[in-house]
């Protein structure tokens, strides 16, 4: 195998062709080596197979090139997963309704490439989960095969770290870290990986793969939960927190800038944590700082709301009735991503205390129905206007900021620092 991957004479399967699992294809065929992308979503896979995208940061003629090369082929017909000498996995890993890791869309996975496994095929789970799930969770299903994980298959873990959007750094400059269950498994994996990252990291264990996510996402959560926590505090004492970050950020060593805003968003920061939570409890363990960070980080979309009704009562109005604008639905700027997004909690608490909510974001003309949100879909993005009693910053695109306060005319709770000069309309959350 590893010689074969030399010469890049190995079919390279991607299961699951979403933000992550899609880029990684991508970056299989720029560098030359068969793909198979497999996915339930007949819409992606037809799109693929049309050289056509279906996600706003990757552009079509990528694409259209990769299609064009022959090295691109993508079905929805797991029986394909045979011919493939490597399968990576990147599949949803969401918190069902009680906050418990959904193992569900690995668990079908899993199930439906067992039937199609054949010796010698390197299996790697890239979905953020709780450490314990390659061992645990994939290695079972797929052992169902017959086949022995170690000696007839192997199996590792590693961990998807893409920014979407972000330019500085992509998929090949991000060093890539993995583990295996066994020396050769995780050999085959780093050769596999050297292929297209700039480095490879290879750990102990599967288990050590799983943690080192979790780590880097907590790491997150309890940063932004502590600079939320603060900005609430600076702001009684009249402090500016954004101005206090950018000049502590200047110290070379020994901090690193994180920002408040409205509450977490997306698929990652807001979820993760709560894998390790959920596991730790199986050793009697508990995650203070991250029960903490979440309960701080998931009051933030109370908190603009009580800075909503204040900034309203300066203007003589109440919230009751004020028709307010939340400008940005996506969890973060300059992406049509709005999984988890914090707007969609200030929608739901603003129109709970009776104000008239619409939203603008160049990026979500119309709301998808979701499965926390059904209630929203179909609703559609509107111009910024006149005719808004308030202008509430939910998320930070890059087009927001050369918007001008005054020339709006009506105030402005920004949560996000977007709006820059000293308009009497601008106000902070
Ligand atoms: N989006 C990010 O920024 C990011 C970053 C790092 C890690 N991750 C992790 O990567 C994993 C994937 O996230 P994503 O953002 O790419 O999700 P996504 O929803 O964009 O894509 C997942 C894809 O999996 C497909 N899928 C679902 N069930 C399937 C099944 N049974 N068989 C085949 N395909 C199936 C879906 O149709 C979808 O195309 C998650 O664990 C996530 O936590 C995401």
């Amino acid at each position: 195998m590893i010689d074969k991957i030399d010469k890049k004479e190995v079919l390279v399967g991607i299961v699951g062709l979403g933000y992550v699992g899609l880029p990684l294809l991508l970056c299989f065929v720029e560098k030359g080596f068969k793909t198979l992308g497999l996915d339930i979503d007949t819409r992606k896979t037809e799109a693929l197979q049309r050289g056509v995208s279906y996600i706003r940061h990757i552009p079509s003629s990528r694409i259209a090139a990769a299609a064009k090369t022959g090295l691109l082929r993508a079905t929805t017909d797991f029986s394909a997963a045979r011919e493939c000498d490597a399968i990576l996995i990147a599949v949803p890993t969401p918190l069902n309704k009680n906050r418990e890791p959904d193992m569900s869309f690995i668990v079908a996975t899993c199930e439906s490439l067992m039937p199609h496994m054949r010796p010698g095929q390197l299996i790697v789970l890239e979905s953020t989960t709780y450490p314990g799930t390659t061992d645990e969770v994939m290695i079972p299903i797929l052992e169902r095969s017959g086949l022995k994980e170690g000696r007839d298959f192997y199996a590792a873990f590693s961990p998807e770290r893409e920014d979407p959007s972000r330019t500085d750094f992509t998929t090949e400059t991000i060093p890539k870290v993995v583990g295996a269950t066994s020396p050769h498994g995780l050999a085959i994996a780093k050769k596999l990986y050297d292929q297209i990252v700039i480095q490879t990291v290879p750990v102990s264990s599967a288990r050590a793969a799983e943690a080192t996510k979790l780590l880097e996402n907590t790491f997150r959560a309890v940063n932004i939960a502590l600079v939320n926590e603060l900005k609430m505090t600076f702001m009684r004492m009249g402090i500016d927190i954004w101005e206090v970050i950018a000049a502590a950020k200047t110290k070379p060593f020994g901090f690193m800038p994180f920002y408040p805003g409205p509450g977490l968003g997306g698929h990652c920061i807001p979820i993760d944590p709560f894998y390790l939570t959920w596991k730790a409890r199986e050793y009697g363990a508990t995650t203070k700082f991250i029960e903490l960070a979440g309960e701080i980080n998931t009051s933030m979309p109370d908190f603009v709301v009580y800075r909503a009704m204040e900034v309203l009562n300066e203007y003589g109005k109440a919230l009751k009735g004020a028709r307010i604008l939340l400008l940005g639905l996506a969890y973060k700027p300059n992406v049509d991503d709005d999984r988890e997004s914090p707007t969609y909690h200030l929608m739901e608490k603003l129109e709970a205390k009776g104000a008239v909510v619409s939203y603008h974001d160049p990026y979500i003309p119309v709301i998808k129905p979701t499965r926390e949100f059904p209630h929203y879909g179909g609703r559609r993005s509107v111009p910024v206007g006149k005719e808004f009693d308030l202008i509430v910053v939910s998320t930070g695109h890059e087009e927001y900021k050369s918007l001008d306060a005054d020339t709006i005319g009506v105030p402005i709770l920004d949560t996000r620092n977007v709006f820059a000069g000293a308009s009497p309309l601008i106000h902070k959350a």
